[in-house]
């Protein structure tokens, strides 16, 4: 591929302010400004990268045919492209990955604006759809904080199966395990149904006080992922990340 194509599929902008960036001098790849926009890149990925000068972003920064980066979301974030009262969490994320071609990057389902924790992003349209399916069942672990103290009666009406109000089916939690704290328990859920932990909180007449998404399939978020960053998912992550098992909870 040329320097252009390298920029433009990779988020840097149009495909003009791409060729320009590489007339300029902005591209570095391998220690060496590339000016030419005739050149033939051999891209070797995973371990291809390159930096762009003037660009907002960590350099440097790796080629990805198809990108994967999780983050660790802060409170008071929407996960929407258009929020309505609060900050996007795309903000978080850096321009490129907002800018790739085929539209940028997706969250991997959703949070709501005051669930802290784990999402994952891609523009792997096949990923984001098998992640997200309700066939799929990638377990999904909660970190719930709730008002009172829960009772082992609770926990078991959790792990049978509760009825929320849009479906008669009863949905159950496939593990339910206490904290460190009386009011505090992990939660494993198969669906990712709207308001999921909230409602079924509800149905067992108890209250989420605080939500932290801490683990998908087997992957959880690294200790030096502070709230507010995103990272790149590396294959092995990736891979923890589709796991039908999970080991927590
Ligand atoms: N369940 C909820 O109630 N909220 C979330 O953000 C995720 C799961």
């Amino acid at each position: 591929m040329t320097p252009e194509q390298l920029l433009f599929t990779q988020g840097f902008g149009s495909r003009k302010m791409c060729a320009s960036l590489v007339a300029d001098g902005a591209l570095t790849v391998n220690g060496s400004v590339i000016t030419d926009n005739n050149i033939t890149l051999t891209i070797t990925a995973p371990d291809f990268n390159f930096e762009v000068e003037g660009a907002n972003q960590t350099p440097p920064w790796p080629y990805r045919e198809k990108a994967y980066v999780m983050l660790n979301k802060p409170l008071n974030f929407e996960c929407s492209q258009k929020p309505k009262s609060h900050p996007s969490v795309y903000n978080l994320l850096a321009n490129p990955l907002r800018t790739r071609t085929g539209g940028g990057l997706q969250s991997v389902g959703r949070l709501d604006h005051d669930t802290t924790g784990l999402l994952l992003f891609s523009d792997d349209g096949q990923f984001i759809h098998k992640m997200s399916s309700p066939k799929h069942h990638v377990p999904k672990v909660y970190d719930v904080t709730i008002s009172e103290p829960i009772s082992d009666e609770q926990i078991q009406k959790l792990l049978a199966g509760v009825v929320l109000a849009d479906d008669p089916a009863p949905v159950r939690a496939l593990a339910c395990t206490r904290m460190d704290a009386p009011n505090k328990i992990h939660m494993t859920l198969a669906q990712g149904k709207y308001h999921q932990v909230k409602r079924m909180m509800a149905a067992v007449k108890s209250h989420v006080d605080a939500l932290h998404r801490s683990q998908i399939g087997a992957l959880k978020i690294p200790a030096d992922l502070a709230l507010g960053e995103w990272c790149w998912l590396s294959a092995d992550e990736l891979a923890l990340a589709k796991l039908k098992t999970s080991s927590a909870a």
